[in-house]
């Protein structure tokens, strides 16, 4: 096997990764690996923009306020005050680098989004913004000349000694490499591409979350996924998704049989939260016996539209969809994870050596329901944050033994390909926005049968991925059994209220005899 050496060892490079590894440069040899291309992740695709208090009517204050409400009872606050208190500084650092987000005039420009009481999400170029991020952090990272970056390079597992985390086994083509490092730090972004109907792009299959499980971390809130309302449905088209900034600009939900509806389930309408539109979507498609609903842009400006909503525009127009004229037909997908890797402030994990930063990690943020936006904000935090805390991490001096990873005899690509599908249907089926006993049931049972997938060593990423797919949904269920009501994101149809004990936070740990259950103040 071949073995290489770094000082910090960074997977994934997405804005947590990136941020991470521009810390960490000062301090010794750095090592980004990424599964794609450089640019290829959720970040790359962020359209609505980033959160963050800066503008003339904006407080931290108000942005924490916001984000605890989001949060529905289960943020950790000191988690939302580290997010809204050092959002400011981490963005106008980003604008030094080259950043360009929107303006009005001289002034930067703020937009609205649903559960936000102020307009306080910069975008750029409309709604590209996290293209822009990734170009910004790229760039700064190659003038890093400490930061190697290793493009189509899937980590497989952690290298665990006694406890502590060494680096990462990692494969390369079809070779599985040994990367030693004094720290590393898990920014392999969420788990999205577990249900059929997602925004997430195809790197997304919960890589770090099934990683870090398999090597003794601690899972916290896997329960809560977050689904966006409004994404694209059409026939042949992508899943791709209508930025919710599109509602908070003045556009409109409507049936099928073309009835604004949203209001008949909840005061703030289009801007009601995510998980509330979401139901009332599936809700309205149940009444019209109708697998879409529209979102309507019609009566807006249409020179507006087009240049506030340019990638939209022209990804719709693709799709035979013409924004300014057209009705689109929108239901609603699998978007973001709010659990993860539980760590500490400064993305500290239980397993000495292992950082996690970025949408794989659960630092309480976000609650039951993240805040729209506030995810880019903390992958630039909280990706700082970790890059900061891993820089004491020890040398390692200890001799330890590597595993063999042998590559397990698996069943064929044919075989890899109809599981995948199936699991990613099953997830969409049982476990999406409303679930039930009955449902969640009957998905364990079904995924219970591909658990020999769980104990081999796969030589192709769709293998690894499926691996870590299963894994993740796995948990997900787990816990949506365990939390027997419903808070946030997590809808349970057969315990509607929040039931006993719902502030306590659920933690998965492999080998743990009882799921261990924790309440925060
Ligand atoms: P990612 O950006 O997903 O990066 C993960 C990286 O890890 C990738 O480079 C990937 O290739 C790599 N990777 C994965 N597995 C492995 C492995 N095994 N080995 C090596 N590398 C691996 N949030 C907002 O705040 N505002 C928005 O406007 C917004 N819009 C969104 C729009 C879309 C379509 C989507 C999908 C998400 C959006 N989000 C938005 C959410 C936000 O983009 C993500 O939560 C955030 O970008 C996650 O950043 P990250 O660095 O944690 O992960
Ligand atoms: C969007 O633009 O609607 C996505 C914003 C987010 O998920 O934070």
């Amino acid at each position: 096997m071949e073995k290489v050496k770094t000082d910090f060892l960074i997977i994934g490079s997405g804005v947590a990764g990136l941020r991470a590894a521009i810390e960490l440069a000062p301090f010794g040899k750095v090592i980004v690996v990424t599964k794609d291309i450089p640019t290829e992740s959720s970040t790359e695709y962020a359209q609505g923009g980033v959160a963050v208090a800066l503008s003339d009517e904006d407080e931290v204050g108000i942005h924490f306020e916001d984000t605890i409400k989001a949060g529905d009872g289960l943020c950790r606050e000191e988690a939302v005050k580290v997010l809204v208190e050092e959002g400011p500084p981490r963005i106008l650092e980003l604008i030094e680098w080259g950043a360009e987000f929107d303006k009005e005039g001289t002034k930067l420009s703020f937009t609205l989004e649903a559960a936000h009481s102020r307009r306080r999400i910069l975008h750029a170029q409309g709604d590209s913004t996290g293209r822009e991020l990734e170009r910004v952090l790229i760039n700064k990272v190659k003038s890093l000349k400490k930061v190697q970056r290793f493009q189509f390079c899937a980590a497989i597992d952690l290298i665990v000694d006694d406890g502590r985390c060494n680096g990462a086994y990692v494969l390369k083509n079809t070779d599985i490499i040994a990367i030693f490092s004094r720290a590393t730090v898990l920014a392999t972004g969420g788990a999205g591409r577990v249900f059929s109907r997602t925004t997430n792009p195809a790197v997304v299959t919960g890589d770090g979350m099934a990683i870090g499980y398999r090597a003794g971390a601690i899972l916290e809130d896997m329960e809560f996924v977050q689904f966006h309302p409004t994404v694209l449905f059409a026939s042949s088209s992508p899943q791709f998704l209508l930025s919710e900034a599109m509602r908070g600009e003045g556009a409109i939900l409507r049936n099928v049989f073309k009835e604004p509806f949203i209001k008949n389930y909840h005061p703030d309408a289009e801007l009601a939260p995510r998980d509330v539109v979401s139901r009332a979507i599936i809700s309205e498609m149940v009444k019209t016996r109708s697998n879409h609903v529209y979102l309507d842009l019609t009566h807006m400006d249409g020179n507006f539209v087009k240049k506030r909503f340019p990638r939209i525009y022209t990804t719709c127009l693709q799709y035979d969809v013409n924004i300014i004229k057209d009705l689109i037909p929108v239901s609603p997908a699998a978007h973001y994870l709010m659990g993860g890797v539980k760590t500490d402030l400064n993305g500290s994990t239980n397993i000495k050596g292992l950082y996690a930063a970025g949408e794989v990690a659960c630092t309480g943020v976000h609650g039951a329901n993240r805040l729209a936006s506030n995810s880019l904000l903390e992958g630039l935090v909280f990706g700082a944050r970790a890059g900061k805390a891993a820089v004491n991490s020890p040398i390692h001096t200890e001799p330890f033994a590597l595993e063999s990873k042998a590559i397990s005899i698996h069943p064929s690509l044919h075989d890899h390909e109809e599981i995948r599908h199936a699991l990613k249907k099953i997830m969409w089926e049982k476990v999406g926005i409303i679930r039930c006993e009955e449902s969640l049931k009957d998905a364990q049972e079904k995924l219970a049968e591909w658990s020999y997938i769980l104990n081999k060593t796969f030589s192709t990423r769709r293998g690894l991925e499926l691996k870590n797919m299963l894994t993740v949904a796995i948990l997900i269920i787990e816990a949506a059994l365990l939390r027997k009501g419903s808070v946030g994101a997590h809808y349970r149809s057969d315990h509607p209220e929040r039931g006993e004990g719902w502030q306590r936070h659920i933690l998965l740990k492999k080998d743990d005899k009882e799921v261990k259950f924790e309440y925060v103040e």
